[in-house]
């Protein structure tokens, strides 16, 4: 990163989104229509780029770990999102200004205007009287928010799906569902083996109070997600692989504590000390660490923070979130969280298919099992049309507490009625069976990342500005494995000679796999200008010593430094492929 980064006292995050607006990376969509807030289109420059940090992710969190990837539809019916409890919960605090109508998100107006840092987990009660307390205001309009409810207000976009509106249906808030729902499906392919991983890129939709920050909270975004399934029992997690990466964490007694630091250390101590408690999610930090460097996130700005107990989500048991620093604030890129075996649990109880994996035994095993054979000429005149509820509800007992048959009579539960019945007429007995199995409900260890704010980060952090030749400059200073464009190629002047060099030197690099952008307007100063702002790694200028002199070679800069070098254009392309597969440095040729 250039020491004069940030040079000027306007934040970074303003001149990004100038720069991504102008160099085609990101901006508001619908323009032409006044724009609507939290919906972005990302241009040519933020499309590429985009794709290529979802293909680094592909490749580390599908392809090398040999998790399967889907593609699932982006609407659901609503008994998913009943089962999977985003319908009851997924909900964020809303206040509505007296005096302009604004909606705003009542724990972010409490955590911009006082201490408080987490008001999403106070109960709203609580943050009614913060507000008041605090005589905090509209930020839209500036007039006094005291004495307005807070109320809840679930993030879900809904529609109908056909005609009419006999079945509801939701845009995902998440890619999760669409792979917790074919899990009966998924396991098959799997064969029936824990554990397994399936991961998704998709779109995910939340319809945010306040969207703001640009690309980083949205109303429709990306997200890469992996669902890693594990028998909880048994399934250790590979950590030799990952002991040693090196990682700064801020766990939950840190936060809490008023003399609370951020911790250095390695996965395999934190998990030896019991900093991060859950080995399975202390893998998943251990392989997004580098990840994320490989990207561009600067690590002097990255660290992981555990969840406060009043902000895991409904599913997670624990949950840390990995984080870049942005202007001076932290902002989440990812979650890592356990959500045990609640969204299978729950589509087992919603829906009609089974959502757990037959576990085979070594060698068959010989156990008791309570069952009963209830006498229906008893329980018919006795309970009617309830009879068959009657049995089954015999069935459940004997299976969950075999005691209750030990007296003469048991009592059950029906429709808020208890009932006593003799036990000599339910047919309860314990008997010795061989079984070859059993059924297992998978836990879920989840890494959830936010695609565009990676994307976000990434340029964020490798927005760079300094002094070339007494002019200032803006660059981005991004990693060859992620720039959108690896190579300018330029004919220094509009001259068929020169022109026809520069056609073929485009070919070649295309032929070896790099992508490049040819440029012939402007000066060359400007050209350079240009492809430092896009964050193109090197340029090659065809000029006239390429054509006259007796060798022919071309001139190649690097962005960062702006070094130039004279190479032969007959090995330019193996040259240039080798620094882009990190074979090779520019330096040192
Ligand atoms: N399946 C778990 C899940 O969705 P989450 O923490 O709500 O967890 C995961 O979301 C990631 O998705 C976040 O870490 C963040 O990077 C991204 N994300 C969430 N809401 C977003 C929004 N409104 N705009 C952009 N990205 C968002």
């Amino acid at each position: 990163m250039s020491e004069a980064n940030d040079a000027t006292d306007q934040p970074t995050s303003e001149k990004l989104v100038e720069l991504a607006k102008r160099r085609g990376y990101f901006f508001q969509s619908s323009g032409a229509y006044g724009g609507v807030g939290g919906f972005y289109t990302f241009g040519p420059q933020g499309a590429s780029l985009k794709g290529n940090v979802e293909d680094a992710w592909r490749d580390r969190f599908a392809v090398a770990e040999g998790n399967m990837e889907i593609d699932a539809p982006t609407i659901m019916p609503e008994p998913v999102f009943e089962a999977s409890g985003h319908l009851e919960g997924f909900d964020d605090m809303l206040i509505e200004c007296p005096e302009c109508g604004e909606s705003s998100r009542a724990d972010h107006v409490v955590e911009d205007n006082t201490e408080y840092e987490d008001a999403e987990s106070l109960p709203i009660p609580e943050v009614e009287e913060v507000i008041a307390e605090y005589e905090l205001v509209c930020p839209a309009c500036g007039a006094g928010l005291a004495g307005q409810a807070v109320e809840t207000f679930n993030l879900m976009f809904d529609t109908n799906i056909g005609p009419g509106d006999s079945q509801p249906g939701y845009l995902r808030p998440e890619t999760a569902q669409g792979i917790f729902v074919e899990f009966p499906r998924l396991k098959e392919y799997a064969r029936n083996q824990l554990p397994f991983g399936v991961t998704q890129i998709g779109r995910a939709y939340r319809n945010e109070i306040s969207p703001r920050r640009s690309i980083i909270r949205t109303r429709e975004f990306t997200q890469a997600e992996l669902e890693y399934f594990v028998d909880p029992e048994e399934d250790e997690p590979p950590l030799e692989r990952v002991e040693d990466v090196e990682v700064r964490l801020y766990p939950v007694s840190e936060q809490n504590d008023e003399d609370g630091a951020e911790i250095e250390t390695t996965i395999g101590a934190a998990v030896e000390e019991g900093i991060i408690g859950d080995a399975w999610v202390a893998y998943f930090l251990g392989i997004a660490k580098p990840w994320y460097e490989a990207v561009g996130v600067d690590m002097d700005r990255f660290r992981f923070r555990q969840h406060l107990s009043g902000e895991r989500a409904h599913y997670a048991a624990d949950c840390w979130d990995a984080e870049s620093e942005i202007d001076g604030n932290w902002i989440e890129m990812a979650g890592f969280a356990n959500r045990t075996d609640y969204d299978l649990s729950k589509h087992e109880e919603y829906s009609e298919d089974r959502f757990t994996v037959f576990k085979q035994y070594d060698e068959p095993k010989t156990v008791e099992r309570a069952t009963v054979d209830p006498d229906m000429s008893f329980l018919g005149p006795e309970f009617g049309g309830a009879a068959q509820d009657v049995v089954a509800e015999l069935e459940a007992l004997a299976e969950r507490d075999r005691s209750a048959f030990e007296g003469d009579s048991v009592e059950i539960e029906l429709e808020g009625e208890t009932h006593e019945l003799p036990v000599e007429k339910t047919g309860f007995s314990v008997d010795e069976e061989t079984i070859a199995g059993e059924h297992v409900t998978p836990h879920v260890i989840e890494p959830s990342f936010g695609v565009d704010r990676v994307v976000y980060t990434v340029l964020h952090h490798a927005y760079s500005e300094d002094e070339v030749d007494g002019e200032e400059r803006t660059y981005l200073e991004l990693d060859p494995e992620v720039a959108p464009t690896f190579v300018g190629v330029f004919p220094l002047q509009s001259d068929d000679e020169l022109e026809a060099v520069a056609n073929d030197v485009v070919d070649d690099l295309r032929e070896a796999g790099l992508s490049i952008t040819y440029d012939d307007s402007g000066n060359i100063g400007r050209r350079y200008r240009r492809q430092d702002e896009v964050g193109t790694p090197f340029c090659v200028t065809i000029d006239y010593e390429t054509v006259e002199a007796e060798e022919t070679t071309v001139t190649v800069r690097e962005r960062d430094s702006t070094d130039q070098k004279r190479l032969s254009v007959d090995d330019l392309a193996e040259t240039l492929a080798a620094i882009r597969n990190g074979d090779r440095e520019f330096e040192a040729l």
